[in-house]
């Protein structure tokens, strides 16, 4: 992965950290900013969804650090922003279904624990704050494709948190004079992604099944479109707001996808093609708080931070498929 840096400045003189390090977007930041020899980065994590086998390849580099805490806790948060130019921010509990069983807790993590990091971020004169925002935050507008001012109302407590997020880093920005970004992803997927769990995301889970041979249930009819997006063009997207050095770039919120919509059905048989499978899916209910379609206007990142997504879904499939091959059932055997 990472084959090409994103990047044209040297970043070997910032130091970032990267809270929720150890999950999937988080990791995969993690092994760019070493692979681009960025001088320092920490990850501040509590495992609560991550691995420590995610960063395991990086524990022995020097310039990686690892934190141990929770973002509910603002000392931790103020000591893992000692020194450091720049925040990426992924730390939060994702999952619709999540935050309907607990909407509390993802509450607190989502919002107090966000709040601590701006105040940290603040308090130690971080340079720049980069944050995870959602798709979700479009919540019950029509409008296709989604462009980042025309927003509907929230579907779920999740989105409620990630759409408060965007509301906290504006007032920060404006109020304390910071610099703070929000990428706003849609449906992320790739390497290191969990297939674990009651609250898995449905590329790992389908994968999952269908390299074990058994049938995946997909939720409703599979005519639910998203905007798949592979994690690299994530990454890209981070770097590219990390290091911006235009004034209008900076203080806004984007949307991170590739620009182009396919059906549960449509990833499903791309997938079951790459596998060489003939699995017929299982359809399911619909699922509580989803919205039916989703697909992102990527205009604005391209033209205020010259965003370029690489890799779509078809490659992007079958490269984190190889992933799995390789990874899945060690990985599955050491957390058991
Ligand atoms: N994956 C997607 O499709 C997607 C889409 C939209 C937004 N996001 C957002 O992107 C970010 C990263 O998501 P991901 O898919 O990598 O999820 P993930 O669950 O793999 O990563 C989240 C990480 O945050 C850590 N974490 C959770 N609560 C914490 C706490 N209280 N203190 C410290 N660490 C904590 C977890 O242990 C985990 O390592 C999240 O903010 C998520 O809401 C993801």
């Amino acid at each position: 992965m990472y084959q090409t840096p994103f990047h044209t400045q040297d970043i070997s003189q910032l130091s970032f950290l990267v809270t929720g390090g150890a999950g999937f977007i988080g990791s995969n930041l993690v092994e760019y900013l070493l692979k681009y020899q960025a001088a320092k980065v920490v990850v501040l994590d509590n495992l609560s969804t991550g691995f420590r086998e995610n960063l395991q390849s990086f524990s022995q580099n020097p310039r990686f650090q690892w934190i141990e805490g929770d973002i509910r806790d603002l000392p931790t948060c103020q000591q893992a922003c000692q020194d450091i130019d720049i925040v990426l921010h992924q730390a939060a509990l994702g999952s619709v279904p999540r935050s309907i069983k607990d909407p509390i807790t993802t509450n607190e993590v989502n919002i107090d624990g966000f709040v601590n990091m701006l105040v940290a971020a603040r308090d130690r004169q971080v340079k720049r704050l980069v944050y995870a925002a959602s798709s979700s935050t479009y919540g019950d507008s029509q409008n296709l494709p989604k462009v980042e001012h025309i927003i509907g109302n929230p579907l779920s407590p999740y989105a409620v948190t990630k759409y408060v997020n965007e509301l906290y880093a504006n007032v920060f920005a404006r109020t304390y004079q910071m610099e703070i970004i929000g990428l706003r992803y849609f449906n992320v997927f790739g390497p290191r992604q969990s297939p674990k769990g009651a609250y898995a995301a449905v590329i790992p889970l389908f994968m999952q099944a269908v390299l074990a041979g058994n049938a995946p249930t997909i939720n409703g009819d599979g005519e639910t479109t998203r905007d798949f997006t592979f994690v690299e063009n994530a990454v890209q997207a981070n770097i590219l707001a990390a290091i911006t050095t235009s004034p209008e770039a900076i203080n806004q919120v984007y949307n991170v996808a590739v620009g182009d919509r396919n059906s549960l059905n449509q990833m499903y048989h791309i997938l079951r093609e790459a596998v060489g499978s003939d699995l017929q899916p299982i359809y399911g209910p619909f699922r509580q708080g989803d919205i039916r379609d989703s697909l992102a206007d990527i205009s604005k990142a391209q033209q205020l931070l010259g965003y370029n997504p690489q890799i779509r879904i078809k490659e992007g499939l079958e490269i984190t498929l190889k992933w799995f091959r390789e990874n899945m059932f060690e990985q599955v055997a050491h957390n058991e």
